[in-house]
């Protein structure tokens, strides 16, 4: 197993922390695209601090969760290689997992492998480079002329485009009939959270700023704390923010 911009095991603590309340605005959007889900067998990859698959059983699923960081939420395992049987669910989840893998379509291609033919995967990644925050990071690291490391790129033959064309395309490619759109809401949280999260070195902003010397690191803080100005309000940070979400159905019916 393998991710990319994610920093790998060591950051379930700090995750829980920080990033996962911006991750979980997008979860009413996956639970609402696959309902009903009573007696659904169903599985969340990439289960983070367990909040989503919480949320899956609380509306009657049974669920397994799996994380390849052992101190995730759900047992350890990640893809390409997911430790199931063909067909094994009803419904798998993906949620900010597949802006992270080495290999997007073998790591599609086994999504769509454990789910039952009539089944549905649902997926969702940030788009690039559009969202309230992620302007807000850009606008910080240039404040300070620091460019994203080399590392947090895919090869350009292995990559996909960010977007709602591109996540579609990547489930097609799996062979799975796919509907994507954009989701939005809002999200409110304390004023740090984000930086904690990327001084921590989640993500693929963690990535840059955790990488950098410990002054080039403070001047970022300082310019987080202008910047994130402009999506304050009541001293919250309060912005809309957009995730990419996509339901790719196998071909076929299901049982029952
Ligand atoms: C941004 S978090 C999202 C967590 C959760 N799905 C949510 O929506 O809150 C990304 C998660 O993907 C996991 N991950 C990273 N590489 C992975 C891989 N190759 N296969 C499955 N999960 C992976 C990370 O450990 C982390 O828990």
């Amino acid at each position: 197993m393998s991710s990319r911009g994610w920093g790998g095991p060591g950051q379930a603590a700090a995750y829980a922390a920080t990033c996962a309340r911006l991750c979980a605005g997008a979860h009413p959007a996956v639970l609402a695209a696959v309902r009903p889900l009573t007696g659904r067998r169903v599985l969340d990859v990439g289960a983070g601090d367990g909040r989503l698959a919480r949320a899956l059983r609380g509306a009657g699923a049974h669920v397994v969760a799996v994380d390849p960081d052992p101190d995730m939420a759900g047992f350890s395992a990640g893809l390409p290689d997911l430790p199931f049987e063909d067909g094994a669910f009803d419904v798998v989840v993906a949620c900010f997992v597949l802006n992270h893998v080495d290999d997007p379509r073998a790591a599609a291609a086994e999504l769509a492998r454990v789910t039952a033919p009539g089944g549905r995967v649902v997926a969702t990644i940030w788009p690039s480079g559009t969202t309230a925050q992620s302007r807000m990071w850009q606008r910080v690291l240039d404040a300070e002329g620091v460019v994203p490391g080399p590392g947090v790129r895919l090869p350009e033959h292995l990559d996909f485009p960010r977007t709602v064309d591109g996540l579609g395309g990547l489930l097609r490619g799996a062979g799975l009939e796919t509907e994507a759109r954009e989701v939005g809401w809002t999200h409110d949280g304390p004023l740090a959270e984000l930086w904690e999260g990327a001084a921590a070195g989640i993500g693929g902003i963690g990535a840059t700023v955790a990488g950098q010397p410990v002054e080039v690191r403070e001047r970022l803080r300082a310019a987080y704390d202008v910047e994130v100005g402009a999506l304050a309000e009541d001293d919250r940070l309060r912005f809309r923010t957009e995730a990419v979400l996509a339901v790719g159905t196998r071909p076929g019916r299901m049982p029952g």
